[in-house]
């Protein structure tokens, strides 16, 4: 809840002026899809193009985020979405900050992926949905999390017993289960240079 009494301060400096001291323009590649559908292998390989080419990135990945700000939550509906909400938040502040930021995160509900969308400019925001099957992501299972789940030893698994709502209007829909990761990656890629975040 915030307090009446919290004003916000306007300093001197403004996103566009921390943007143009950089060559590309700042937004956020918002990877969403199932546990193994790539979201993390994708924008690591995109992530490390970017670099060689002099982007300033980051890269919040679901795995990880959640060994720090977002400790304290679980995979029941309510807490995905309190995950969301916070990463969010953090990627509308890189991006202020004049970043190219990519969030993988499993992001199972249509809802926070728009209020996200919401929170950054009109072009800022590029939805990456992973459509990879679940067949396919089970099969691959890299952590053995769909066995634990199947096994009954996880609950509230994505895909399983927890709901997926596959985007509808995605900017970038990637298909890993026919593509390869380059291959991916350089369709990233050619929608990050069409769009003027990167020449
Ligand atoms: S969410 O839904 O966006 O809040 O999830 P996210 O923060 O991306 O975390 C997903 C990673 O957590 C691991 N994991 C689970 N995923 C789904 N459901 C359950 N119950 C679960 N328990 C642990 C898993 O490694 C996910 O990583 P990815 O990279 O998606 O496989």
């Amino acid at each position: 809840m915030k307090d009446e009494n919290v004003i916000w301060h306007q300093h001197a400096i403004s996103k566009q002026d921390r943007a143009q001291q950089k060559k590309h323009k700042p937004c956020i590649l918002w990877f969403t899809g199932l546990s193994g559908s790539g979201k993390s292998t994708v924008a690591g390989a995109l992530e490390y193009v970017l670099n060689e080419q002099g982007v300033h990135t980051y890269l919040l990945d679901g795995d990880n985020v959640r060994h720090g700000l977002c400790k304290d939550l679980s995979f029941t509906d309510e807490d995905r979405q309190e995950n969301i909400r916070r990463v969010g938040e953090v990627a509308k502040l890189m991006v202020d900050a004049g970043l190219v930021v990519l969030s993988a995160f499993i992001s199972p509900f249509s809802a926070e992926r728009q209020l996200v969308r919401e929170l950054v400019g009109d072009s800022e925001f590029i939805e990456v949905f992973l459509d990879t099957p679940i067949d396919v992501c089970e099969t691959r299972d890299p952590k053995g999390l769909y066995q634990k789940a199947r096994a009954g030893e996880i609950k509230n698994f994505t895909g399983i017993d927890s709901d997926y709502e596959k985007p509808t209007s995605a900017e970038i829909t990637l298909n890993t289960s026919e593509n390869s990761i380059q291959q991916s990656v350089e369709q990233l890629i050619t929608h990050l240079k069409a769009n003027g975040v990167i020449s």
